[in-house]
């Protein structure tokens, strides 16, 4: 009958369609999205349950008790206040009050990475997340050395007690060892930050020199738009630094920072197993794994 012919084809089409779709180039609806692990912690509390707690908040966290000497007197500061201060901050994006890392530059130890795209080199100051993180990580800055808390300006660094000295030659380390990233300005051996990323697989240029994306970057083994919660910034001109709406990157001045992999608030919703990060690690179970949330391999 020839109704049941047209219905074959029509299935017939619908099955083409969908082996075609299945085919394609993995793009964001490929991308399986990160779950939560329901056990994992960060700080005191689950990953991705938001700040109070977690492994950023210095006054009812894991490494609570934070304290900045003001005036010869240690007094606690509120949880926000050793990153962002309402006044009297160092830099107005962010608000940001602590002190930025005693590196001035940071830099890698080759030029490209394979694709060709120019490793940045990057001041201290650079307005992008990461040389906010490398305040505290690159261990060259104690957690409690800020600019300001009410209307008091602590005396810097004067609280030694989370930093260690160690290594010739010596070495002040302010946050635990495990957790050291750019030591010296060094950023050797860490995956690429301040750097393009291919925001619908076309090269893209990001940051302080506007490194563009290597002509040698495979378009396809790229998500076009990483999916939420991955964070990727924009930088259309000079140094302003805005994030780009979760999920969708337009535009070709388009980078990633640590912000891009990591939420310092331990965000609700954003975060799923481990560190702090904006996808999974652990293969248990779990899908949307950090990698493949940008890397279509
Ligand atoms: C005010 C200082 C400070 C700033 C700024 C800061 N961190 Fe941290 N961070 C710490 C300390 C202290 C810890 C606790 C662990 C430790 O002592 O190493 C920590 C913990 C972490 C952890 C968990 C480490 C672990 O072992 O589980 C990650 C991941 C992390 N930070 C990433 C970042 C990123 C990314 C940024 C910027 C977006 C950032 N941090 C900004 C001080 C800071
Ligand atoms: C491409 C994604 C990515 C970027 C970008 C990234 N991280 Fe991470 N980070 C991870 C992953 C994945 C882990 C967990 C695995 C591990 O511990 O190596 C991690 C772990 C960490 C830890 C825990 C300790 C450690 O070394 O394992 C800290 C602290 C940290 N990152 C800080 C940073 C800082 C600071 C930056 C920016 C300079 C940064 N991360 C950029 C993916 C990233
Ligand atoms: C350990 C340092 C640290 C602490 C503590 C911290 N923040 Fe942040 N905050 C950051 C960094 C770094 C960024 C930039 C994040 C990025 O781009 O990845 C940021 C960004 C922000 C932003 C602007 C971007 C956004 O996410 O909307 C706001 C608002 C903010 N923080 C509020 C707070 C508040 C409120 C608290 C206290 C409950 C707090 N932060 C505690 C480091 C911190
Ligand atoms: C937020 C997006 C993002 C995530 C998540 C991500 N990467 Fe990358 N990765 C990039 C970008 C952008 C580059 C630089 C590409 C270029 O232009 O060469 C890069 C480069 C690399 C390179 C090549 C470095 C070189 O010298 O050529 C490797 C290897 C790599 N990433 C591994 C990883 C691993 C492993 C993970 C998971 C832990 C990861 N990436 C997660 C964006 C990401």
């Amino acid at each position: 009958m020839r109704w049941i012919r047209w219905i074959d084809t029509l299935v017939a089409v619908f099955v083409v369609a969908l082996v075609v779709i299945a085919r394609m180039p993995a793009s964001v609806s490929a991308v399986t999205l990160p779950t939560v692990n329901a056990s994992a912690t960060c700080g005191k509390v689950a990953c991705g349950s938001g700040f109070n707690q977690s492994n950023h908040d210095f006054v009812n966290g894991p490494l609570a008790n934070t304290t900045v000497n003001l005036n010869g007197t240690n007094t606690t500061v509120g949880q926000c206040t050793l990153c962002h201060t309402p006044h009297s901050a160092l830099l107005t994006t962010l608000l940001w009050n602590h002190h930025l890392s005693n590196n001035s530059q940071f830099s890698w130890d080759v030029n490209t990475t394979m694709a060709g795209t120019p490793f940045t080199v990057f001041q201290n100051n650079w307005t992008g997340s990461t040389t906010k993180c490398l305040s505290c990580h690159d261990g060259s800055v104690s957690r409690q050395t800020i600019n300001w808390f009410m209307g008091q300006t602590p005396l810097p660094g004067s609280n030694t007690a989370v930093c260690t000295t160690s290594g010739t030659p010596p070495v002040t380390r302010c946050v635990a060892s495990g957790s050291h990233i750019g030591n010296g300005g060094n950023m050797a051996d860490v995956h690429p930050v301040v750097m393009p990323y291919p925001c619908g697989r076309v090269q893209n240029t990001y940051g302080p020199s506007a490194s563009q994306t290597g002509a040698a970057f495979v378009a396809n083994e790229w998500v076009s738009q990483p999916p939420a919660p991955i964070e990727i910034y924009t930088n259309p001109s000079g140094n302003n630094v805005n994030r780009q709406t979760q999920g969708a990157c337009t535009g070709t001045t388009n980078g990633i920072e640590c912000g891009s992999c990591h939420d310092v608030h331990n965000g609700i919703g954003a975060v799923y197993d481990m560190d702090l990060l904006r996808g999974n690690i652990n293969p248990a179970g779990a899908t949307g794994y950090i990698c493949q949330l940008c890397h279509a391999k």
